[in-house]
């Protein structure tokens, strides 16, 4: 039988592409605005696994070395950790030039020994983006990220975590509640899944019909109160089949949640139409149509009060996280520049002078 080590990492599954893809597609523009600002850098996956698949293609750490090399190759540091020592023996070797010119630690330990080093120590100046990608949910619980979460306002701090959809079903031991078959046991489980979660309220959801997506909205809003920016994807192999997986990042900066708009929508979309398209004449087709959105005039008309002038980002943004995923950004951008046509309800000043609408602009009603 193999282990759930080896059984993972055989080959790359389709979801896994797609967390790949998110996390590639944010490195890249993340690291390169920040190698901009000159601060040093700490990468750390702490769920690392060995790097690369039996199927030859490459795993987190891998990728955030090539995306770091590229972006930043002075001011970062990564740490990876492995609890597997097989994985941390092949991770190593992989990247032992990365090693001997110090840019690279692995570490073969616990991801909380990690988290606690972390939210403990003087680490707190350098910008920091952490990723928790464990297999279910042991080693993300609450307390230990919180500290992270707490990191000063002065320092930027990202967090990335894959929270396991299956795993909560599982922890949460709704059936065994519903037909009265709570044991000492199903009473363990349902602690483990508190402390991910940082609270009980999944009970009242769990239990009472709702749904995993719900407890994950309340899970948001409590990462939301220390980071304000959070953005959340589900992550499935199709339409048809269960989430595996909601991929959520959250930062103190507007640009993560502007990103990931189109990141997370890009990579979901272009996952769900693959699924719907395999083996069909539109096999290899691109998911995206040049949609007709008449409907995003009216929430941007209505999200601007009389007297208020906010950028054309902050409009946008404002925008996004009250529907996250559902419009791109240009597809907003397109509409605010509709309704700042000469007839429209809306103008703007145009800070930059450069005669046209852009993230600068100061959108207003008429
Ligand atoms: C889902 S895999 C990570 C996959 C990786 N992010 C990638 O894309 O290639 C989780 C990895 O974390 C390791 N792991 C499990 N529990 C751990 C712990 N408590 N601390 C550190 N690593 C752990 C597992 O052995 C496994 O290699």
């Amino acid at each position: 039988m193999p282990t759930t080590e080896e059984e993972f990492f055989s080959e790359k599954r389709p979801w896994s592409r797609m967390k790949d893809r998110i996390l590639g597609s944010y490195l890249t523009p993340y690291l390169a605005k920040l190698a901009h600002l000159g601060r040093r850098i700490l990468l750390v996956d702490a769920f690392a696994g060995p790097g690369v698949f039996a199927d030859g293609s490459t795993g987190s750490p891998v990728m955030f070395c090539e995306v770091a090399e590229k972006q930043a190759p002075n001011q970062y540091r990564a740490i990876f950790v492995n609890s597997d020592a097989a994985s941390h023996q092949a991770l190593s070797t992989k990247l032992q030039p990365l090693i001997q010119q110090h840019r690279v630690a692995t570490v073969c330990g616990s991801a909380g020994d990690m988290l606690r080093n972390l939210g403990a120590t003087a680490l707190t100046k350098d910008t920091l983006f952490l990723y928790l990608d464990p297999f279910g949910l042991k080693g993300c619980e609450f307390s230990k990220i919180e500290p992270i979460l707490k990191r000063p306002q002065s320092v930027s701090t990202e967090v990335l975590i894959n929270i396991s959809v299956p795993t909560i079903d599982r922890l949460s031991t709704k059936n065994a509640i519903a037909t009265g078959r709570a044991t000492g046991q199903t009473s363990s489980l349902n602690a483990l899944l508190t402390e991910v979660l940082g609270g009980e309220y999944w009970k009242d959801i769990l239990w009472k019909g709702g749904g995993p997506e719900d407890v994950i909205a309340e899970y948001c809003a409590r990462l939301r109160s220390y980071l304000p920016y959070v953005a959340s994807c589900p992550v499935r192999e199709s339409e048809q089949t269960a989430i595996k997986y909601f991929m959520i990042l959250c930062s103190r900066h507007e640009d993560a949640i502007d990103l990931m708009n189109d990141i997370m929508r890009a990579a979901y979309q272009e996952r769900m139409h693959e699924a719907l398209t395999d083996g069909t004449l539109f096999a290899g087709t691109s998911w995206k149509v040049d949609r007709q959105v008449p409907e995003l005039d009216r929430f941007i008309v209505q999200k601007l009060s009389p007297g208020e002038r906010p950028s054309r980002k902050r409009l946008r943004i404002a925008l996004i996280q009250d529907h996250f995923m559902v419009y791109s950004n240009s597809e907003w951008n397109k509409a605010i520049g509709r309704l700042c046509k000469k007839n429209g309800p809306l103008d703007f000043d145009d800070v930059r002078k450069t005669g046209r609408l852009n993230d600068e602009s100061l959108i207003f009603l008429k």
